[in-house]
């Protein structure tokens, strides 16, 4: 382990990673057309995450961080370069391909928590199951385990605006977890939450990595990107710097 994960001389294009390599980005490029002009929000990113890795994603405002967290999400496609997720190439899936992989593969935690307001947590956490046609029973059973997992066992009949900011973060995070997706993505998870409670959910978030979860989170705070065991710095578009911190 080391070095060889940071850099990325030995990536074939075409050619699928090995399994243990979760995130492939081969040259990925977004360009966006503006009138006449184009704007480059990634030149050229290329790296690979491993299974059971917790990377944050750096950089200062327009840097391309959002655009790169759209791609990983399966939210977006590249202009042009390959990206690889648990072995499929999803850099040329049609738009319900894509929508499939994001419900499988992919546990979305936001800045905004984006939670239902007059539903309750438990509903809240089902619904990615509601979205894959998983059976009722089945559904309420592995809502109610993801809502123990971040410790809102007893509050699963709450809706949001019964709960605090770092108990509405933890049922998205419950959301996040209940299809047991192979990576949870995180956008500024604490950027509206106190800093006592922003530190509630990075203790959080290592414990989900210390169960196996990879783990990859967009800040641009330094004490966030910190608890991850890698950051990628991102400037211009393109990985200015990749440090292994643990
Ligand atoms: N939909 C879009 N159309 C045109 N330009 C965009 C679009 N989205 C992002 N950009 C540009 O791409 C660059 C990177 O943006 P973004 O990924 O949002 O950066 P960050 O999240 O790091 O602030 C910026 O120059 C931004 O203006
Ligand atoms: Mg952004």
């Amino acid at each position: 382990m080391g070095l060889e994960l940071l850099s990325s001389p030995l990536q074939q294009p075409g050619v699928a990673p090995p399994d243990g390599v979760l995130i492939r980005t081969h040259d990925l490029w977004k360009t966006y057309e503006m009138g006449d002009t184009q704007v480059h929000a990634l030149s050229g990113v290329s790296f690979e995450v491993q299974r059971g890795d917790y990377l944050a994603i750096m950089g200062p405002s327009g840097s391309g961080k959002s655009t790169l967290m759209n791609l990983i999400g399966c939210l977006d496609t590249p202009t042009r370069g390959e990206y690889w997720l648990n072995g499929r190439l999803v850099s040329e899936l049609s738009d319900d391909e894509l929508a499939y992989i994001r419900n499988k593969e992919i546990g979305f935690v936001f800045q905004t928590f984006n939670l239902l307001g007059r539903s309750t947590a438990l509903h809240n956490v089902e619904l990615p199951l509601i979205y894959n046609g998983t059976p009722a029973e089945e559904r309420l059973q592995r809502a109610r385990e993801a809502l123990q997992r971040v410790e809102l066992g007893s509050r699963m009949h709450h809706r949001p605006n019964e709960l605090s900011g770092g108990q509405r973060q933890r049922v998205a995070i419950a959301r996040a977890l209940v299809n047991n997706p192979s990576l949870l993505l995180a956008d500024e998870p604490t950027g509206n939450l106190d800093s006592a409670t922003g530190l509630e959910i990075m203790a959080l978030f290592d414990r989900l990595h210390q169960a196996g979860n990879t783990i990859v989170l967009v800040t641009h705070e330094h004490d966030v990107a910190v608890r991850a065991h890698r950051i990628i710095h991102i400037r211009d578009g393109k990985i200015d710097r990749d440090e292994r911190t643990r």
